[in-house]
């Protein structure tokens, strides 16, 4: 099959290139990102291969379907930038990767509260100027703390069982709770505002949907132990990040750890660094010392890559030998 590749990075042509070692597929690798300006690269392609900024709305997929575009495989989990009901309208088929390596993102989420509790990225800086002094590194045993877990999908039941290790008492939210999971692995479940106002440290798994969206606000921060640490590998739009902002101004929020930003599909992926950062918000998070900012590289081990190419290419192939994949999405 002819597939196009948006948003392509040398790395996503070497992990595809090498599950696409016997040629069966022609992946054509483009860089620019899908969008109304770029959709028409993917003219005559029956296929197109989308990563997580890039944007299929209505009209790219009307665009898409009037190219003879009828497959969208993202290699992502999350599929919050697809429009699925004018994907099924148009009977485009939409298939994801749902599950690949949640050791990637549960060990990122980790080295970023050990990053950030130790204050790593400070102390290296330091010690690389001969400035040994402790001021202002202490941290905090997580041994005995309470650990909130937001969504206890694949990546949240990973993170409980690492924080676990450390001696962590987990406390978990999730709409569809999994009982027997969390008997097996002795996590409580408790309700969202139980969760705020209990946990040291809370790790946000869940997806981003209208549920979720901004979920993190002024009034759920308001319910958080003061010093809290908040880490955010989800999605960017789950946390309103004025409210965060203003949080961490006034210390109610002890520390943060975000993989992922509100506005990130101006920024992430890019290097800009001789730039002039456009976005005040953004700018601002940089400022604070008790923040740590990662650019969405949560899922970047060589085993996610190695297992999202493959599973990408097996879901094409499903949909051509059968019509149709498990991992297919529909709309509702
Ligand atoms: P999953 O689908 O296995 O689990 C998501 C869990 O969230 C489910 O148990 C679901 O019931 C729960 N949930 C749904 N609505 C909720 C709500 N309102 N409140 C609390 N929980 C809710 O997904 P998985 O694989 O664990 O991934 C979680 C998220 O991590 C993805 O949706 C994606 O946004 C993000 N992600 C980030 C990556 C990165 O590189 N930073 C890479 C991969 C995923």
């Amino acid at each position: 099959m002819r597939i196009a590749l948006f948003a392509s990075k040398p790395y996503d042509r070497q992990f595809f290139d090498q599950a696409n070692r016997e040629g069966e597929h022609e992946i054509v690798y483009i860089e620019a990102r899908l969008s109304q300006q770029t959709v028409q690269l993917a003219e005559g392609f029956p296929a197109v291969c989308v990563f997580v900024n890039d944007l299929v709305d209505a009209e790219v997929l009307q665009q898409l379907h009037a190219g003879g575009t009828s497959i969208v495989a993202l290699r992502s989990a999350g599929f919050n930038n697809v429009d699925l009901k004018t994907a099924d309208a148009l009977g485009i088929k939409v298939v994801r990767v749902p599950a690949y390596s949640p050791y990637s993102v549960a060990e990122h989420t980790v080295a970023m509260i050990l990053g950030l509790n130790r204050q790593i990225p400070r102390a290296y800086n330091r010690v690389r100027d001969c400035n040994f002094s402790l001021e202002g590194l202490l941290g905090f045993d997580l041994h005995g703390k309470t650990f909130g877990l937001i969504g206890t999908g694949e990546i949240g039941r990973v993170v409980a069982k690492i924080m676990s290790g450390f001696g962590c008492r987990i406390v978990a939210y999730d709409p569809y709770p999994n009982q027997q999971w969390a008997e097996d692995s002795d996590v409580q479940y408790v309700e969202l505002d139980a969760l705020l106002e209990q946990s040291d440290v809370i790790s946000l798994h869940c997806p981003l949907t209208p549920d979720t969206h901004h979920m993190i606000d002024a009034a759920a921060v308001q319910k958080m132990k003061p010093g809290v640490m908040l880490i955010n590998t989800s999605r960017g739009a789950i946390v309103e990040t004025q409210a965060v902002i203003d949080a961490l101004k006034s210390s109610k929020i002890g520390s943060l750890g975000i993989d992922v930003y509100e506005e990130e599909d101006k920024l992430f992926f890019e290097n800009l660094s001789g730039q002039v950062v456009q976005d005040d918000v953004f700018a601002r998070l940089l400022t604070f010392p008790n923040v740590l900012i990662t650019g969405h590289q949560a899922f970047f081990t060589k085993e996610a890559l190695q297992q999202i190419a493959a599973t990408t290419l097996q879901n094409l192939n499903d949909i051509l030998k059968e019509g149709s994949c498990k991992n297919q999405l529909h709309a509702s």
